[in-house]
């Protein structure tokens, strides 16, 4: 099949670049040729995963870098223009899970899930627009959940957060289309990390019409379309990667029963 002109030799941003989604996505990236700035609030495991991206043949650097503070995103930016004098793609993934009900949710938990998943969005949004406005060019592409539109008990600030991070991609896509900047999200569904390792079960598969659990290599194979040429008229747009589980009309959680 012909393949559109080429990632290789861009150069992207993944925050929580250090595992999971992040991870796979920098693989992905990595086997595209698009140069690579892992940025995590967990130092020790970006630069593990610069080194394994290195073996792969591209630049990569690690920057330790926790999403919720500015003067963190500011750093991340300087270094990464000063390392390699442009940004083409920004992947906004870093992100923590709270499961709790409402009525136990405390302030300060309900701040640094809002200040992670939210904030550290619209804080690295902010900072890398600034950069492509003035290459007239780049992707943005914010990591959501399918819990921004579907009701999973007990995650109402995770859930609000990436809400707000689906509506606060629309609103950059049209604010950034005049500067040939397309913003787009990805709502994952539910993808075998460490973040929902512990709440994985044998049943949970058999909620999901395709059968099986997502891996991070099936965001980050969305990732790199919505990165490439390919999705070139494509912004302000979300796409589902969960096997179909969004889409039933009653949608079991894991664990619980379903009638396969
Ligand atoms: P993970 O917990 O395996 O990895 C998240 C990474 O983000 C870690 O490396 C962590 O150190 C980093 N991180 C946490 N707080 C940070 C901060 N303040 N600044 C910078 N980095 C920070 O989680 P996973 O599953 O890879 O999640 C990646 C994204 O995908 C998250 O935004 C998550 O909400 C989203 N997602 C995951 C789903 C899943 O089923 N695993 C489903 C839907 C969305």
């Amino acid at each position: 099949m012909p393949q559109g002109p080429s990632l290789r030799g861009k150069i992207g941003i993944v925050t929580g670049g250090g595992g999971g989604i992040g991870r796979g996505i920098a693989l992905e990236f990595a086997s595209a040729g698009v140069h690579l700035v892992l940025a995590d609030v967990n130092g020790q495991r970006a630069r593990r995963v610069a080194r394994e991206m290195e073996k792969l043949g591209v630049s990569s650097i690690a920057v330790a870098t926790d999403v919720s503070k500015v003067q963190h995103v500011d750093r991340l930016v300087r270094v990464t223009m000063e390392r390699f004098g442009r940004i083409d793609i920004l992947v906004n993934n870093a992100g923590i899970l709270l499961v709790r009900r409402l009525s136990e949710t405390s302030v300060d938990e309900w701040d640094e899930v809002m200040d992670v998943n939210l904030k550290g969005c619209f804080l690295c949004s902010r900072a890398v627009a600034k950069e492509m406005m003035k290459q007239r060019s780049g992707r943005i592409i914010n990591i959501s959940s399918l819990a921004a539109i579907r009701a999973v008990p007990e995650t109402s600030a995770y859930s609000a957060a990436k809400a707000g991070v689906s509506i606060l991609s629309q609103v950059l896509a049209v604010e950034l289309a005049p500067f040939g900047i397309n913003v787009n999200s990805i709502m994952p569904g539910t993808i075998d990390t460490p973040m929902v390792a512990g709440r994985l079960t044998p049943d949970t598969p058999k909620v999901i019409p395709l059968g099986r659990i997502g891996k991070p290599a099936d965001v980050a194979k969305a990732v790199r379309f919505l990165a490439s040429e390919d999705s070139s008229f494509v912004t302000g747009t979300t796409l589902v990667v969960d096997g179909g589980w969004g889409s039933l009309l009653h949608t079991p959680l894991p664990g619980q029963d379903s009638e396969k």
